[in-house]
């Protein structure tokens, strides 16, 4: 289904249009129109649907019910073959002894009364109400005498009493009556294939006076009626129905067990697939809640984090997006303010509507000034881009603090004499040399100094002072001016932030100048921070690594 997806977005769509869109998702702004465009992944959503067959839920339901029932049908059948064959073992071994109890119980009464008939009326029923009682089994028993004519039978023989019996049955019981005769007793069966051991019958001589070496006088024949009737025996009947219905019950309660627990399993999914959706709809706020244990917990949580760091870096490209857009308005506002003033007096220089040559001085101090201020905007905004791009490694060699500061101060020299400032460089001397970059050590103390020069009034210090610490130095420059309001604090290292916008003109550069001082503290891997002094003025401390 990806490769139908891919092939419908690819054909209606050529290139996309070059962006003109001025989105906060530049990066992203490929994805973006053709999902505008023609939106594949949400025609997709439709072909989608799944059908319940083909669902995890359902699939593990049916598995597992196949599985069940396959057991269950294996235990019913194996239970009701050993039970069937424990019968027939049982069964044919009750036969023989009923059997061989009657003929001799019959042989016995012979000797009595001299008939074969009024014997077996006298010693049968007795016997086969017993048995009928105790095995919930009846028999039919036939007795011959010497010349195979049936003198007694406990059930009327008429057409259809042997249909049950398999085929050669009667030709099997005919020679069995034979050997009977001759003295020989059979235990055999009547069945066919497995059933055999559930189809037992007797043939056994009846002896005079039940003695093993007495006269034959007859033949007793005995089965079992179930054998006749060739239907499974009562007991089997029962035993197999009360087997089946267990297994019919265990199978329904295995079938609703499983659909059971295959929700367990399928519902932290729904909940994922419904999560992820919501996040292809681009609202990455989205989070799986689920106590789903095992993979399908780990599942989901990876699933949160995801959704938190896709969420985290979209609001971060946003973020940057639109930092860059005020970057660039500012970078243009402040390229534009000095050119125009340039533009302008340059063109009265040219008109020639300055004659004097006071004016002429003045207008070309003004154009001096503004240009060496393009020129450091552009030093400074090279020298961010640098930094940002991670192309600026301090070339460290061993720095005297102590010296650097004073060089900072005698070029700022005739600054602070302007401003009536006071420079104080409380830096002892014998501070141990650091690796440092001294270019950018400079860098920082001249904006710093810079700063504060501007923000003091006649009559104030800007004080620098070295404290050496176990492992490091901390270096602060407190100035007496008006300090910085609270809010502002952590602030004035942004690009471009000035407290007071307005008064850039009288006291400001870019606001370019702190953050360029916090990438180089941060390229020695220092810190810096700004704070007030209580007694008034505003304190810059940074720390550097020894
Ligand atoms: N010593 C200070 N006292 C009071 N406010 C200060 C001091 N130093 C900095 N600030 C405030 O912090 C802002 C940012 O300073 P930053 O040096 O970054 O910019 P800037 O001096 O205005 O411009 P640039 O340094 O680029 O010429 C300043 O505009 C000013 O409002
Ligand atoms: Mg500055």
């Amino acid at each position: 289904m990806n490769k139908g997806m891919q092939t419908q977005s690819v054909g209606p769509e050529p290139t996309p249009p070059r962006s003109r869109d001025k989105d906060v998702l530049a990066p992203l702004a490929g994805a973006r129109m053709s999902y505008a465009g023609s939106p594949p992944f949400m025609r997709e959503e439709k072909g989608m649907r799944i059908r319940w067959w083909q669902s995890i839920r359902w699939r593990l339901a049916l598995e597992s019910m196949l599985v069940v029932l396959s057991a269950i049908t294996l235990l019913a059948l194996t239970a009701i073959l050993s039970f069937a064959y424990y019968y027939g073992v049982d069964q044919s071994d009750r036969l023989n002894m009923i059997a061989t109890d009657s003929a001799q119980q019959i042989g016995m009464n012979y000797t009595l009364s001299n008939n074969l008939h009024d014997a077996a009326v006298a010693s049968l029923p007795a016997i086969l109400v017993k048995s009928q009682r105790t095995q919930n089994q009846g028999y039919l028993v036939i007795v011959l005498n010497r010349f195979n004519q049936r003198v007694y039978s406990n059930t009327l023989l008429q057409r259809g009493t042997f249909a049950g019996l398999p085929r050669g049955a009667l030709g099997k019981i005919r020679i069995d009556v034979f050997q009977a005769q001759q003295g020989i007793a059979t235990t055999d069966d009547l069945g066919i294939g497995g059933l055999a051991a559930l189809r037992p019958f007797e043939v056994l001589p009846i002896r005079v006076n039940g003695q093993s070496d007495g006269a034959v006088i007859g033949v007793l024949i005995m089965v079992p009626r179930s054998v006749l009737a060739n239907n499974i025996p009562p007991f089997l009947t029962t035993t197999s129905q009360f087997v089946l219905i267990a297994s019919l019950i265990v199978a329904v309660l295995a079938a609703l067990a499983a659909i059971l627990f295959s929700r367990t399993i399928t519902r932290p999914l729904a909940k994922l697939t419904n999560a992820a959706r919501v996040l292809a709809s681009r609202d990455y706020s989205a989070r799986v809640q689920t106590e789903a244990p095992g993979e399908l917990g780990e599942l989901a949580r990876t699933f949160n984090e995801m959704a938190a760091r896709l969420e985290y870096d979209v609001n971060e490209l946003h973020r940057q997006e639109l930092w860059r857009r005020e970057l660039i308005m500012n970078i243009t506002h402040d390229l534009a303010t000095p050119l125009t003033a340039i533009a302008g007096l340059g063109e009265s220089l040219v008109d020639g509507v300055n004659q004097s040559r006071e004016d002429y001085e003045a207008t070309g101090h003004i154009i001096v000034r503004e240009t060496l201020r393009l020129r450091r905007l552009v030093r400074d905004l090279h020298l961010m881009a640098k930094m940002e791009a991670g192309a600026l490694q301090p070339q460290r060699t061993p720095v005297r603090l102590a010296t650097l500061v004073d060089e900072v101060l005698a070029v700022l020299a005739t600054e602070f004499e302007r401003a009536n400032v006071e420079p104080r460089n409380g830096i002892v001397y014998n501070l141990p040399r650091m690796p440092l970059d001294a270019d950018m050590m400079t860098r920082v103390f001249t904006n710093l100094c810079d700063n504060a020069l501007r923000h003091t009034p006649a009559g104030g210090t800007v004080t620098i002072n070295a404290a050496q610490s176990a492992k490091m130095v901390r270096v602060s420059v407190t100035d007496t001016g008006e300090g910085i309001p609270e809010e502002a604090l952590p602030r004035v290292f942004d690009r471009f932030y000035r407290v007071d916008a307005s008064r850039q003109k009288a006291t400001g550069g870019s606001g370019l100048g702190l953050a360029i001082v916090r990438a180089i503290i941060e390229a020695h891997r220092g810190t810096i921070w700004a704070e007030n002094v209580p007694t008034g003025g505003a304190r810059f401390v940074f720390t550097l690594p020894m």
